[in-house]
């Protein structure tokens, strides 16, 4: 049975309501402490063993994350037809299985209508490039199941803890198949894929690596104590902010990566001559479905993740934090800064592919640091510094 508890700073007759009204609390303070049956989703054991695989696993999925930029914006998702999880590892390896390979592409949509003078060696370049992409994850799937369970079994991570290593293997699967329903879309009729399939490919992707860091830096730091309610201070409150705003401003991100909004428009800060374009926001829909009105959002909600960021700076320097939070705290104001400037050089750019993949490899740091900052402050909350 899930053990959802939330707490509030004052007891109201709420508390005993269902989990979900009390999430609808102007006032929630919320701590979580997931319960199922045997599996606890606090972890409170420290190991370095574990903290190291853990980093190291987060920064191949960042890299992979990056890699899958390269791939979309190389136009080579498409390029192989079939998912295989274990025969897909092996490429073609004779001139007659690369034209079997070939002539599967040749039936597809995007061959039909887009690349219809391509060649092999053409065909071969965005295969190879989809097949670095799908042996990576295959390789990232190894990398984590074999050490969990080596780790289970030494004992290393105690059965009660295996809920948040469940969890991520869980999403590494969910992302696999995830990955397969997008390229699936775009091989039929249309040769896109859907912006709403590969926000939640870059979504879970993106939640599989804050998980896999916050709790290796729990592993590094320390875990706050599961079942002990903990205030939050104005620092780690604006840190919760931050991180929900850049999520909205990531799905946004693979939206408009999604329906290629970024060549809608390569000027900035005015788009087709104006400040605010006429008709972005005549229906509801659109703020999901336009390309003009998505890409708008984009280039204006980013403000306000730098507003939080400068917010979570302000409050933290009035704590006396240890130096290398108050250190961190420039990294995450002049990320931001820097990751606005690369929106912006994309947008002029019209989306060079370089600076688009920058742009999309500092989000996943702004993200990262958005988990450090609540990892690290919640922790000092819960020791009342
Ligand atoms: C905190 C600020 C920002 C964050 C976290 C952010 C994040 C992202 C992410 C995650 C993507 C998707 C990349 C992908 O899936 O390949 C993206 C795409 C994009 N962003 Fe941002 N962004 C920010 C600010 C901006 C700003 C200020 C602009 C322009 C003024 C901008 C312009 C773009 C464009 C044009 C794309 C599409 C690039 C493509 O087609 O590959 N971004 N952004």
């Amino acid at each position: 049975m899930a053990d959802l508890s939330i707490s509030f700073p004052n007891s109201t007759p709420f508390e005993s309501v269902a989990p979900l009204i009390n999430l609808l609390h102007a006032n929630a303070i919320i701590s979580l402490n997931f319960n199922f049956g045997v599996f606890h989703y606090m972890p409170q054991t420290q190991n370095r063993a574990v903290m190291k695989w853990l980093f190291i696993f987060a920064s191949i999925v960042a890299f992979l994350i990056v890699f899958g930029g390269f791939v979309r914006l190389t136009r080579s998702g498409l390029s192989i037809v079939e998912w295989n999880p274990i025969s897909g590892s092996v490429p073609p390896l004779s001139h007659s299985a690369w034209q079997e390979e070939f002539a599967k592409y040749q039936k597809t949509p995007e061959f039909l209508k887009i690349n219809f003078n391509m060649d092999l060696s053409e065909y071969q370049y965005i295969f190879w490039i989809e097949w670095i992409h799908r042996f990576l994850a295959r390789l990232i799937g190894l990398f984590y199941a074999i050490p969990v369970f080596y780790f289970l079994f030494k004992k290393t991570i105690p059965w009660k803890e295996f809920g948040i290593y469940f969890t991520m293997g869980m999403l590494f699967i969910a992302q696999a198949f995830a990955g397969w329903i997008m390229v699936a879309s775009g091989l039929v009729d249309r040769p896109a894929v859907s912006h709403f399939n590969l926000t939640i490919h870059l979504l879970l992707a993106l939640t599989l690596l804050s998980l896999a860091l916050w709790t290796a830096f729990g592993h590094k730091y320390g875990f706050a104590p599961a079942n002990k309610k903990v205030r939050w201070s104005p620092a780690s409150k604006f840190a919760l902010v931050y991180f929900v705003l850049l999520v909205v401003q990531i799905s946004y991100g693979g939206m408009t990566a999604g329906l290629k909004a970024g060549h809608v428009s390569d000027s900035w800060p005015l788009m087709f001559g104006k400040l605010i374009p006429p008709n972005l926001f005549n229906s509801f829909i659109n703020i999901f479905e336009t390309p003009q009105t998505i890409v708008f959002i984009h280039r204006w909600f980013a403000w306000l993740v730098l507003f939080a960021a400068a917010g979570v700076f302000v409050a933290a320097r009035k704590q006396k934090y240890f130096s290398d939070i108050k250190s961190g705290l420039y990294w995450l104001l002049g990320a931001v800064a820097i990751q606005i400037m690369l929106g912006i050089f994309t947008i002029l750019s019209f989306v060079h592919i370089a600076l688009a993949l920058l742009h999309q490899a500092t989000a996943i740091g702004l993200l990262a640091l958005g988990v450090y900052f609540i990892q690290r402050l919640r922790l000092l909350d819960s020791k009342e510094i």
